[in-house]
């Protein structure tokens, strides 16, 4: 890997190959929550995408749930199913703040630390930031072309909203797509080809190590001159939770796993939001006249094309799920594309329904470990959405390329949205 420049789109098909695997994930769900509501084994196996549960074949029982209510049963009590073994996974060099992996006080404490540079008071004030990025980097730019592949867009406008929301320098233009690159390659580590598995791991230990250099750089220098601004990293240097603070080696592995956990997620929900709002029969022309459509928009897209099709929990105790005991040290997998669309909650579950009565689905999880940037996500998406149908007038399809696909059984998301307009 070149310690200098990846190249951003290759890096996202790397990471889509591996994720992408077989099967689909939404049909053997239906199958599978119709034949039992759990199944003993590794139901993802099937798919052929690597998983810690995957990764560590055979070392410890493992099991599905499926519907609505045991996804939320599990997602919510984090004493009774952990997260700790992530960090195993992701191997020694991922060291520091990874809130994700963490358990019991020590998540408690640092989520209440971070939580309050996440909130929509704090996120909303960015708005004007976020949407001039999009408009002005991006859309203007691209509004005379009159065809363009939307995902040229989608791949880079979350890495450099995060980067800018950081509070990087900007005068340095391509750092950001360094960045970007490390970040996929971060992301790309945990192949499951063995021929591929050992150069992804390195390239992945290169990227963790390159990135931690960068960003500590800025911490440094951010806290010598007062730890001000408005900025993210401005915000944690100054985070206070029971008289504790962020260490610069916290604030800075915190800020590395941002980039990954926030880039891919909403380039692929873009991908998805996008996809459905142009191949959905008149949807397009409602929301471009009722904007207040928007935010309906894209909470319908993350329950019905979750990213993240499943999350996996370790058990801490025995546990019991439709009269099967689940011993502790178990490996759990929520499929939330299945409890998405969990018939028992959700009226014909199978449609794309923009007018659907609210529920809790799990595209951003639940509980503890909820999204602590589903905000930030949310108007980043929300911008993006509007700032396209302000600047593309008859945005339509194009019908001499192959039209968007959501595919993916562990990540999902469309490679190309290929498009006209006026
Ligand atoms: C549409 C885009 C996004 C999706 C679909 C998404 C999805 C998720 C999901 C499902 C989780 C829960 C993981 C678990 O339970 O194990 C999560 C956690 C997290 N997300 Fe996001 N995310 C998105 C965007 C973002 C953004 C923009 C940020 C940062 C600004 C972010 C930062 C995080 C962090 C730090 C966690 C860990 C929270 C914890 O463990 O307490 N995400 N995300």
């Amino acid at each position: 890997m070149s310690t200098d420049t990846i190249d951003l789109e290759s890096a996202y098909s790397a990471v889509s190959d591996t994720y992408k695997g077989t099967g689909d994930i939404h049909a053997a769900c239906r199958a599978a929550r119709a034949r039992s509501p759990i199944f003993v084994g590794d139901f993802i196996r099937q798919f052929g995408v690597p998983t810690n549960a995957g990764m560590q074949q055979g070392t410890r029982p493992t099991f599905a749930l499926f519907r609505h209510q045991d996804v939320m049963a599990v997602l919510r009590d984090a004493s009774a199913y952990t997260s700790g073994f992530i960090a195993e996974g992701l191997g020694a060099f991922f060291d520091g703040l990874i809130i994700l992996a963490m358990d019991g006080d020590q998540h408690r404490d640092v989520r209440a630390l971070l939580q309050p540079a996440f909130m929509p008071e704090t996120v909303n004030k960015w708005r004007d930031q976020i949407d001039a990025v999009i408009r002005k980097d991006f859309l203007e730019p691209m509004a005379a072309r009159g065809k363009a592949d939307l995902m040229e867009f989608g791949l880079e406008f979350p890495i450099r909203e995060m980067y800018a929301l950081m509070g990087f320098p900007t005068d340095n233009p391509d750092a950001y797509r360094r960045y970007a690159g490390w970040a996929l390659a971060m992301v790309g580590g945990n192949q499951i080809d063995p021929a591929k598995a050992g150069e992804a791991r390195r390239n992945a230990g290169i990227a963790v190590k390159l990135l931690y250099d960068a960003i500590l750089e800025v911490v440094v220098r951010r806290r010598a001159d007062g730890s001000r601004g408005d900025d993210l990293i401005g915000r944690l240097l100054r985070a206070e939770h029971q008289g504790r603070r962020l260490d610069d080696h916290e604030v800075t592995t915190f800020v590395r796993s941002l980039l990954p956990a926030a880039g891919e997620t909403t380039t692929r929900t873009f991908s998805s939001v996008m996809t459905l709002l142009l191949t959905t029969p008149g949807l397009q022309a409602r929301v471009r006249a009722d904007r207040s459509l928007v935010p309906k928009l894209i909470d319908e897209a993350v329950r019905f094309e979750p990213v993240a099709t499943f999350k996996v929990r370790e058990t801490a105790r025995d546990v019991e799920f439709h009269g099967v005991t689940i011993p502790k040290g178990s490996f759990i997998q929520c499929m939330v594309a299945s409890a998405n669309r969990d018939e028992a909650v959700f009226e014909r579950p199978d449609e794309f329904d923009i007018d659907r009565k609210v529920k809790p689905s799990f595209g951003f999880g639940f509980g503890p470990h909820m999204c602590i940037g589903q905000f930030v996500a949310k108007l980043e998406l929300a911008c993006a959405v509007n700032a396209i149908l302000d600047l593309l007038p008859g945005l339509r399809l194009d019908p001499d390329m192959p039209a968007p696909v959501i595919e993916g059984a562990q990540l999902r998301g469309a490679a190309h949205i290929h498009v006209l307009w006026d």
